[in-house]
């Protein structure tokens, strides 16, 4: 279906997050493909996260397949190596210095737990636009980890993001509760995403929350996001016992209540792959490594639901229909965000 295909709904001129800081060492490259470009990402030994074309300029071998030493890569076909700008450093038995004999290189951030890589023109990648993750520091806070490997395009993976009508359908047993489905969502549109605002009153706490919280009745819950182009929600949620408030306080300070941050981060592989990394911050028993292992299965299992959905809907969608999708109110973000892509992806006119 054409409104899938790549070239429509990427944005290159923009951060994403490309790997966790653990997977990017000095040992072994690692070889990831985003927007399509195949990748070799590496650490020097003096310490520095490097993002260079998985291709070495001789004869195209993949530098993934290379050998990380000081200042740069080498392929080990024919020992070309590259420096950490993707510039010719030496071609074995012949002065180096050939002109072409360079890779493409990618500007890489290393912040907050993420590294982040730009995929556009490289003179516009501007490392101070990459978002915050004050949580990451903040020993108020202690986070679960996790990655999934969706086989669907990034544009239905966003979709459910940015949907939480969803919750009490696909997610009644972990993360959503049937009674949710009564109450709508706030959203307000910016330049460059959308902030919402979905509050429970009054209902019974979601299967996760509750055996976590271990609340005695019924709860105010709420899911707040801010989605920064192209495709990373930064979301408030969590449940307060009913009538205490929680709505006028601030994230983080409500009483008797257990409140999370979560950071789902996605990048495209392809048309067809999303990489979906995502880390969920609790407020409770930071130091308790069996309460992150439970946040960690919790998610996990929700996020299964989803990937299930996901791709059963992506290869729907891929082998074509006589029907054009329609809008409901509930997806009032996503047609937003849908509508900022289009706008800024590669080839929009
Ligand atoms: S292909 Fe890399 S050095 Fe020949
Ligand atoms: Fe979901």
């Amino acid at each position: 279906m054409s409104e899938l295909t790549p070239e429509k709904f990427f944005i290159r001129d923009a951060w994403y997050v490309v790997a966790w800081p653990h997977e990017v060492t000095s040992d072994k490259p690692l070889a990831r493909t985003v927007l399509g470009d195949d990748l070799v990402l590496f650490r020097t030994p003096e310490g520095q996260a490097v993002a260079l074309e998985d291709r070495c300029a001789h004869r195209l071998a993949p530098l993934s397949m290379g050998r990380i030493e000081s200042g740069g890569i080498r392929c080990m076909y024919h020992g070309v190596k590259f420096s950490v700008t993707g510039q010719c450093a030496e071609i074995p038995a012949q002065p180096a210095g050939h002109p072409n004999m360079c890779v493409k290189h990618y500007p890489l951030v290393e912040k907050d737990g993420f590294i982040w890589v730009w995929m556009g023109n490289a003179t516009l990648a501007d490392p101070s636009q990459v978002m915050d993750a004050p949580w990451h520091s903040d020993p108020r806070w202690a986070p679960s980890r996790g990655y999934l490997h969706v086989k669907a395009h990034m544009g239905l993976v966003a979709d459910n993001l940015l949907d939480f009508g969803h919750l009490p359908f696909v997610h009644p047993n972990t993360v959503g509760a049937v009674e949710q489905a009564a109450f709508a969502t706030e959203v307000k549109p910016l330049a460059d995403g959308v902030l919402t605002d979905r509050w429970y009153v009054d209902v019974p706490a979601s299967r996760f929350h509750q055996s976590v919280g271990n609340f005695k009745g019924n709860v105010d819950a709420w899911h707040c996001f801010r989605w920064h182009l192209p495709a990373v929600m930064s979301l408030d949620s969590g449940s307060a016992p009913t009538g205490t408030g929680a709505r006028e306080k601030a994230h983080g300070t409500r009483e008797g209540a257990i409140e999370f941050h979560h950071i789902a981060a996605l990048t495209p592989q392809d048309g067809d792959h999303t990489h979906y990394f995502w880390v969920h911050w609790r407020n409770f028993d930071v130091q308790d490594p069996t309460m992150t292992q439970t946040v960690y299965d919790n998610i996990m299992m929700a996020f299964s639901e989803d990937k299930a959905m996901v791709e059963a809907q992506h290869a729907a969608v891929r082998r074509g229909s006589h029907t054009a999708p329609k809008a409901i109110m509930a997806d009032k973000a996503l047609t937003m965000i849908r509508h900022q892509v289009a706008k800024r992806a590669t080839g929009a006119s």
